[in-house]
């Protein structure tokens, strides 16, 4: 394990992408160590998980901060102990400001449930429902300080089928994020990955188009 990339991960939630994490390194199929987690909320189910894995957590509740950048310092107190070489968002609630995007700016990605550019922001499954698209599905991205407007670097997709509830095209994308989550770290950790100009620069030639994978 002594080469293996560090990785820590902020939460807020469920964790189950965090799970999916800690399940491939478990597994041996990412050769990486989760360092720590940090979650905003005392009351993420995450936290149990890292608890259950021996990560170090922190709970670092941003109501106790005046300011957006006050919490994103304090954030980043502890991340900077740890030196990761990534810095994963997992369901992670928060806004985060320009001041800590910038700082790991190329280091930090996210999970975001739509095929981006579609649907940034909130409620996407019901959105893409009502527009009746044919595909749906979950991206991992590079974080940039405009929201959900990071270069992306997997599409995870998946078939909306007509009978399709939001719960159902939910639980689907939440399965192809434990598939392509795993899958769009191992490429960052055993390939050369960098973010120019948000693009993605991979093994030295531009990424022209996100990797795909789709749920079967
Ligand atoms: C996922 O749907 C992810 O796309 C979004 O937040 C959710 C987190 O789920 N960013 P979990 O906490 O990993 O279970």
């Amino acid at each position: 394990m002594s080469n293996a990339k560090k990785l820590l991960v902020l939460i807020s939630g469920k964790g189950s992408n965090l799970q999916a994490l800690i399940d491939s390194i478990t597994s041996d199929k990412l050769n990486a160590e989760i360092v720590a987690v940090i979650s905003n909320r005392a009351d993420a189910f995450g936290l149990e998980r890292a608890a259950l894995a021996n990560i170090p957590a922190y709970i670092i509740d941003h109501h106790h901060y005046e300011t957006r950048e006050s919490f994103d310092q304090s954030m980043i107190d502890v991340i900077d102990r740890y030196h990761p070489d990534l810095l994963i968002l997992a369901g992670f609630m928060r806004i985060l400001s320009p001041l800590f995007v910038e700082r790991y700016l190329g280091q930090l990605v996210n999970i975001h449930p739509s095929l981006l550019p579609h649907y940034r922001g909130l409620n996407t499954h019901q959105r893409a429902l009502s527009d009746k698209v044919s595909q749906h599905g979950a991206s991992v991205h590079f974080v940039t300080p405009e929201l959900d407007a990071g270069a992306v670097l997997i599409h995870g997709i998946v078939t909306v089928k007509s009978k399709d509830t939001e719960t159902c095209l939910e639980n689907r994308v939440h399965q192809v994020e434990h598939i392509i989550y795993p899958k769009a770290i191992k490429l960052l950790i055993n390939h050369h990955i960098i973010l120019d100009n948000n693009r993605i620069i991979f093994d030295d030639k531009r990424l022209v188009k996100p990797k795909q994978y789709y749920l079967k």
